[in-house]
Formats: C-alpha cells, structure tokens, sequence
C-alpha cells in the first residue's frame, strides 16, 4: 500500500500522528508532493524524517522560495520562509549528516535536488498541476465552465498517465470527467475503474484548508483510493510557532483547518 502525503509545512507533530496511522494501515511505501517545510515550526525534524522515510519528496512552491529566495507569498508566509532557511543553514548533526557523513549537513542542496515531477507507474506525482508542477494550483470546478475545462484536461492532457497526485491546495478531493468527489467521514473511498483519468488531491498533513484541522492524506491500494484524516497534537504546534516568534495567525488558522 502506498500512502501520498503532501504539505507537512515544518508540522511534525501532524506528520508523526500520520506515520503512526500509516504503520496501523499497513502503509509500505510513502511519497510526498512537497511543501515539507515553511509555515511550521520543525523543519529539520520533517526533513530529516522526508530523507530517511520517503521514497519520494518532489519540489514544493516553499522548497523552491527556500532556496533561491524568491517568491510572491504574503508576509507571514515569508517571515515563515526566512526563518526555516536560517534554521537548515546552521543545522549540524541529524540523520542528513549520518547518511552524508559530514558534521553540517548541506541541506539547502537537498532541497535543491527534488524533483519537480515524478512518473510512478501509472500516475504523475506533481505539487502544483500537470501545467505547472510547482506553482500551479489544481481548482475544484464551481460551475459548468470549469467543469468543462477539468473535463478536456483529463482527455486531452493526461497522456502517458492515467492519474495525477496533487497536493499545493490543501483540500482533498477527486475530479474526474463525470464530477468531483469530496471525502467524508464514513466515505473515504473511491474505486477507479482501470485507465480511468483523474485527479487525486491528496489534501494537507500539517495545515489543511477545508474546515478540518486533522492532517489529511490518501492511500493507494491497487485501482482504489483511501481518504485519511488523523488528530494531532495541535495546541504544541501552536505554541511551539508562537515560541519562535513566527507570526499568531500561523498558529490560529491550523485550529479552523483554514
Ligand atoms: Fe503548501
């Protein structure tokens, strides 16, 4: 079983509550569509958990304002930013510096290797959209125009892949030619006939945005899709962004999954 884990933003409190489940489940193989660090207060701890356990980490649009310091993000965004990169600059010790074998870790060239997209069997792993595949975000059509719009990416654009993993948005869902499908509790899963296009929104393990403060991710077990929402420690990640200074609304919005 494959777990896809995206957007842990520097939140490990939210991403050990999740390798707990995914130990639970019977997860062997986990990928992550980026966005480990930036927002959160742990980016080394996430880091050095990403290099050890994931099989995959691609380029996420805050890995990318990581390392060349370039970026449009508001200014908690940005405070945020510049902070975790004056962290990984400094950090010594740790599991990167095991397996590199060096006492300081270069962990801004790690970052800067991730890929920005994958091909994984039949699926395309991308943060952002099978356009841009690290900026761009993939929207849940809202009305017939939109819906038309997702259809012909899916016929005309998904080729060589039938399904495409997304993270960047931060809310789990699932288009597809005939709709759009919203995980809920009580029915988390989906059964995708073979070849059948869609995208897999696989939702936020450390700040998700669809009104549910609870990490989000998704399972691949053959043709079906499992939607997962796990509880976390959230009042120590709070503290722990207002201990370093990083700005309150950080800490506040993870509370409303906002
Ligand atoms: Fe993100």
């Amino acid at each position: 079983m494959i777990a896809v884990v995206s957007d842990i933003h520097g939140n490990l409190e939210a991403l050990t509550a999740v390798l707990e489940k995914c130990e639970e489940i019977g997860v062997d193989d986990i990928v992550c569509l980026g966005d480990i660090i930036g927002y959160g207060p742990d980016p080394i701890a996430v880091a050095d958990i990403a290099i050890e356990r994931f099989r995959v980490t691609l380029m996420g649009n805050h890995e990318e304002a990581l390392v060349t310091g370039k970026h449009r993000f508001n200014p908690y965004a940005a405070q945020a930013i510049d902070w975790t990169r004056t962290q990984l600059k400094g950090a010594s010790g740790g599991r990167l510096s095991r397996l590199l074998g060096s006492e300081r870790p270069d962990y801004l060239s790690w970052f800067k290797d991730l890929p920005a997209y994958v091909v994984d069997a039949n699926r395309l792993l991308v943060h952002g959209s099978i356009y841009d595949p690290v900026h761009d975000y993939v929207d849940e059509p809202e009305n017939p125009v939109e819906a038309e719009q997702m259809i012909q990416t899916l016929e005309r654009d998904f080729s060589g892949f039938d399904l495409c993993f997304a993270g960047h948005n931060h809310t789990p869902f699932i288009a597809t030619k005939v709709g759009t499908f919203f995980p809920h509790d009580g029915h988390p899963t989906f059964t995708l006939p073979p070849g059948h296009k869609a995208y897999i929104c696989v939702g936020s393990v450390g700040q998700p945005r669809d009104r549910d403060w609870r990490s989000s991710f998704a399972t691949i077990d053959g043709n079906t899709i499992t939607y997962h929402r796990v509880s976390y420690d959230l009042q120590l990640t709070q503290q722990k962004i207002l201990d370093i200074g990083l700005h309150k609304f950080l800490a506040e919005r993870l509370q409303y999954g906002c």
